[in-house]
């Protein structure tokens, strides 16, 4: 389970919060054998009508998790969201009323460059909340999660179990090209607000 005093803390004080062993093991290889068995469509930048494949910017597919999905590991995954996405409202006031998340994966080569996670015509997007889900990851695969701070680049290792949530407007981050195979879920709270400039 995440440590839940210091995700507030930390993500009060400086934007994000890293943890690792949040899943156990056996969860993790649902996860990932699931993963392994799903569809996966080629991810695009912007949303809407506007996503549009672009591999010099990102070279990951994605498989989006619904809401209903009966899997016993997606289940679980689905009500620790819920159960941050209550905390997070409680602690912030952030008004998170929605989420969704995806299935990511990297093959080997693939990257996404610098970017924020929120989009100019639609700012629902408030926190970022990434599952990784690599079995026997070493650092030698590369394929860093690297937040651009302002004091500097800091660098995460995608490590089966580990979990990272951060300010999705305001922490620039990219995924470093990896040399294995990069699973994760990813997936954001969202917020109504902003909802003005969606159809703009
Ligand atoms: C993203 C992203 C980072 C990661 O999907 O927007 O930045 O570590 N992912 O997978
Ligand atoms: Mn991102």
């Amino acid at each position: 389970m995440p440590d839940y005093q210091a995700l507030i803390q930390q993500l009060c004080d400086q934007g994000w919060y890293y943890q690792q062993n949040v899943l156990d093991p056996q969860w993790v290889s649902e996860l990932a054998a699931l993963c392994h068995s799903r569809t996966f469509l080629q991810a695009g930048i912007g949303n809407g009508l506007k996503n549009i494949i672009n591999e010099s910017i990102r070279s990951d597919s994605i498989s989006w998790i619904d809401k209903d999905e009966q899997d016993p590991a997606v289940r679980r995954y689905l009500a620790l969201v819920e159960e941050i996405r209550v905390l997070l409202n409680r602690e912030f006031y952030l008004g998170l009323n929605d989420f969704e998340g995806h299935f990511s994966r990297y093959p080997q080569g693939a990257y996404y460059k610098p970017h924020y996670d929120c989009f100019a015509n639609d700012r629902r997007r408030a926190i970022t909340f990434i599952v990784y889900i690599n079995q026997n990851w070493q650092t030698q695969d590369g394929g860093q999660l690297c937040l651009h701070l302002p004091d500097g680049e800091h660098m995460i290792e995608p490590v089966a179990g580990s979990m990272i949530c951060f300010l999705s407007e305001q922490i620039l981050h990219e995924v470093k090209p990896t040399h294995s195979e990069r699973m994760a879920l990813t997936g954001w709270f969202m917020r109504n607000n902003g909802r003005d400039y969606y159809y703009s």
